[in-house]
């Protein structure tokens, strides 16, 4: 089942440099009955309490909010820095492509509450992993990290795993 969903992402060379082969989700987004099966086939990845899903900038915005009505948990934007107008921490990160810097205001999750991260794509962890750290650092506890499409090349998997994360998406890309 799983793989008609990956048959729904568009994959792109070149984007957004040369020789990178861009994994396009915005294709299965466009799917009406696609969304649906991938928000359905996430839900089915996670058990245990999910307080909040914190959702990554900016796709991870569309599954993130999608799932988080399906668990019914709330939702945490994380969002590139400069974008949040209260009191923020943030966090640098590096990029298959680039580096970036992550934010969220520092009071949107209670200590001890269970969040799950989530995001379109899994590539080197880089983003994941900063979100983890904002996450702890407002105090909460990670609920695991959730993606559509994973990478397993570029090794965000085993980045996870050794940081104590854990993980899962729906299917892979060479
Ligand atoms: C992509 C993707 C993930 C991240 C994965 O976002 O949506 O957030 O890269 O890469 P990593 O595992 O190596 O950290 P991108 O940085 O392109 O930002 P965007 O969603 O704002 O376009
Ligand atoms: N698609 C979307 N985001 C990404 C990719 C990709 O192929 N690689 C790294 N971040």
């Amino acid at each position: 089942m799983n793989d008609e969903l990956k048959a729904l992402v568009r994959t792109i060379p070149d984007f957004p440099k040369p020789g990178i082969q861009f994994r396009d989700v915005t294709t299965l987004l466009l799917d009406s009955g696609g969304v649906a099966r991938t928000i359905d086939a996430l839900a089915e990845t996670v058990d245990g309490p999910v307080d909040l899903v914190a959702a990554i900038e900016a796709r991870g915005f569309a599954i993130g909010g999608a799932l988080a009505v399906k668990l019914n948990a709330g939702l945490l934007l994380i969002r590139k820095d400069g974008k949040l107008p209260g009191t923020t921490i943030a966090e640098d990160y590096a990029l298959e492509y680039g580096s970036d810097r992550l934010a969220m205001h520092v009071d949107a999750c209670a200590p001890g509450d269970r969040v799950l991260i989530v995001d379109d794509l899994l590539a080197t962890g880089g983003t994941a992993l900063a979100a983890a750290r904002l996450i702890r650092r407002a105090g909460g506890e990670i609920a695991g990290a959730r993606f559509v499409i994973d990478l397993p090349d570029l090794g965000g998997g085993k980045a996870l795993a050794e940081a104590g994360i854990d993980h899962a998406s729906l299917f892979e890309f060479e």
